[in-house]
């Protein structure tokens, strides 16, 4: 997506150890013009599919999570990274560790949310090693939902993530693909040389 791509050249910061700050317009500040042109983007490429909710994780994954939702006229489910504070079985969850922060989280979904009737889109924000996607992969299947597939704001395409998710049979579809980083210059997939 040439305007994302655009607009981490312009106003992504590479920090050390791989890590695109994107504070500008999608982690902390938020631009709704481009979200919604990522949501957009999401609705033209999952189109001829059937979907029926979004499913995305808390915090950064909502925005462009609702704007997809937005477009395609779904409701959007975000998972929850605090455990509920009623003891109740009535939630799906699982558990996704982050090489980023070394913790792990328990994320949940509450159950009524997501039914075997449901055609789900999984959205988030980055993948890097893809155990937040996994975690959200997991709970739809417990909910037994049928998985449409995952929608990516900014892949960093040399970390372990992609990979994981087309292992498994899902489909894939990520509006930045990072090759590398290197000063601080961003490299994207399939870019030519200047
Ligand atoms: P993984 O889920 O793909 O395995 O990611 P990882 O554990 O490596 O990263 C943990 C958190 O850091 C995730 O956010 C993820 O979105 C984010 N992240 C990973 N790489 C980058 C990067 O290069 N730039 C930025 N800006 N974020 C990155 P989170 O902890 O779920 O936080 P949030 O959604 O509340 O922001
Ligand atoms: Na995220
Ligand atoms: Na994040």
């Amino acid at each position: 997506m040439e305007l994302l791509e655009e607009r981490i050249r312009q106003d992504g910061l590479v920090l050390p150890g791989n890590v695109l700050k994107v504070n500008q317009f999608l982690n902390h500040q938020i631009d709704p013009q481009l979200m919604y042109a990522i949501g957009q983007e999401f609705a033209r490429l999952f189109a001829p599919e059937k979907i029926t909710k979004i499913l995305t994780v808390e915090a950064s994954g909502i925005a462009p999570a609702i704007m997809a939702g937005l477009v395609l006229n779904v409701p959007v489910v975000f998972a929850r990274k605090k455990k509920p504070s009623t003891l109740n079985d009535d939630v799906y969850t699982a558990e996704v560790y982050s090489y980023t922060k070394q913790v792990t989280n328990t994320i949940s979904v509450d159950q009524k949310f997501l039914s075997a009737t449901d055609h789900v889109l999984v959205i988030d924000d980055f993948l890097a090693n893809g155990q937040a996607v996994n975690g959200l992969l997991e709970i739809c299947r417990q909910a037994q939902v049928q998985i449409v597939g995952v929608g990516i704001v900014v892949e960093k395409s040399f970390q372990e993530g992609a990979k994981l998710i087309k292992d498994q049979g899902v489909r894939l579809e990520s509006l930045a693909r990072i090759a590398s980083f290197e000063g601080d210059k961003v490299h994207f997939v399939g870019e030519t040389d200047e």
